[in-house]
C-alpha cells in the first residue's frame, strides 16, 4: 500500500510553487521531507490535504493505486491522511469536543452521539495527561504551543490515521515538552502507519527513523536518497545539494 504523487505540479495565487514533483511513501515505512525555508514544503503537504488555496495544476495522487483527484474534498479526507499544520489554526465559536466528534464521524462513517462520543474520547484525555475542560473551550483558541502539539497527538490516537504529516511539529516546544511529544510520536510508530516529517531540527529523526529522504529545493524534488542523506544535511548543510 502507497501513497504517491505523480509529475505533481502546484499552483497558489497564480504562483507555481511545486513542479514535477514525485515521491512515493510506502505504508509502514517513514519519510522526512527536508529544504530551505520557502522551497515548497508545507505547500507539498497542503496539497496533499486538498486545501483549496492549493490548486494541483497537473497530474495525480494516487493511494494504493488509485487516484484520488476525482473524488470530492469529502470523501478524499477519509482517505486516511493525517496533517499536523506548522501553523495551527484557530478556530473561534467551536469547541473542541464538537470538533473532534465531527471529525470522527467523518472518518469513521459512524454516529456517535454527545454520550457515546465522551465514553471514547475521555480515557484518550487521560492516557496523554489533558485537562477534560479543554473539550469545552474553542478549537486551539488560547491553547499553548505545547498544548496544541497534545491535541494533534490526541487526534492521530482517535483516528488512527495511516498517512501522518508531521510539518515542523518540533518547532516552538521547549526541550522538555519537544521529548514528550518525540516520545508519544513514537508510540504510535508503527508499520501500520507512515510518517512523513517535515523538519529543519534533525531530532526528531532519532525518535522516528526514516527509510527515506526527500530534498526539496524551488519546488521541486532536488535530491532522494537513504538516512545517510539526512545525516550528511544536518552535518554539512543545504550545500550536499550542488
Ligand atoms: N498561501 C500562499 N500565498 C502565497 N504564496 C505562498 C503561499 N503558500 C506558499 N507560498 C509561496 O510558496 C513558496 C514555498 O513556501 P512553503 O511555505 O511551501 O515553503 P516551506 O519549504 O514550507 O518553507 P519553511 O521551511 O519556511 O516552512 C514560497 O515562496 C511562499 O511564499
Ligand atoms: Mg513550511
Amino acid at each position: 500500500m502507497s501513497l504517491e504523487a505523480k509529475d505533481l505540479y502546484v499552483k497558489v495565487e497564480d504562483k507555481e510553487v511545486l513542479s514535477w514533483v514525485n515521491v512515493r511513501f510506502e505504508l509502514g515505512k517513514n519519510y522526512t521531507i527536508l529544504g530551505k525555508n520557502g522551497s515548497g514544503k508545507s505547500s507539498f503537504a497542503y496539497a496533499l490535504m486538498w486545501h483549496p488555496k492549493y490548486e494541483i495544476t497537473k497530474w495525480d495522487i494516487l493511494l494504493d493505486g488509485e487516484s484520488l483527484l476525482d473524488l470530492s474534498p469529502d470523501e478524499r479526507a477519509k482517505k486516511w491522511i493525517f496533517l499536523a499544520f506548522q501553523n495551527i489554526p484557530e478556530i473561534p465559536g467551536v469547541k473542541l469536543f464538537e470538533f473532534l466528534r465531527t471529525v470522527y464521524n467523518s472518518w469513521k462513517g459512524t454516529n456517535e452521539t454527545f454520550l457515546s462520543f465522551k465514553k471514547i474520547i475521555e480515557p484518550l484525555l487521560q492516557e496523554l495527561d489533558i485537562p477534560k475542560e479543554f473539550l469545552w473551550r474553542d478549537l486551539n483558541v488560547g491553547f499553548s504551543g505545547w498544548e496544541r502539539r497534545k491535541i494533534e497527538i490526541l487526534q492521530l490516537k482517535l483516528l488512527n490515521p495511516k498517512y501522518i504529516i508531521l510539518d515542523e511539529v518540533d518547532s516552538g516546544l521547549d526541550v522538555d515538552a519537544f521529548k514528550q511529544v518525540a516520545n508519544l510520536l513514537q508510540s504510535l510508530d508503527s508499520d501500520q502507519n507512515t510518517f512523513v516529517i517535515i523538519t529543519h531540527y534533525f531530532t526528531i529523526l532519532d525518535y522516528i527513523a526514516v527509510d527515506r529522504v526527500y530534498v526539496f529545493e524551488d519546488g521541486k524534488v532536488a535530491k532522494e536518497g537513504a538516512k545517510e542523506l539526512a545525516d550528511q544535511i544536518r552535518n554539512q548543510g543545504f550545500k550536499v545539494l550542488s
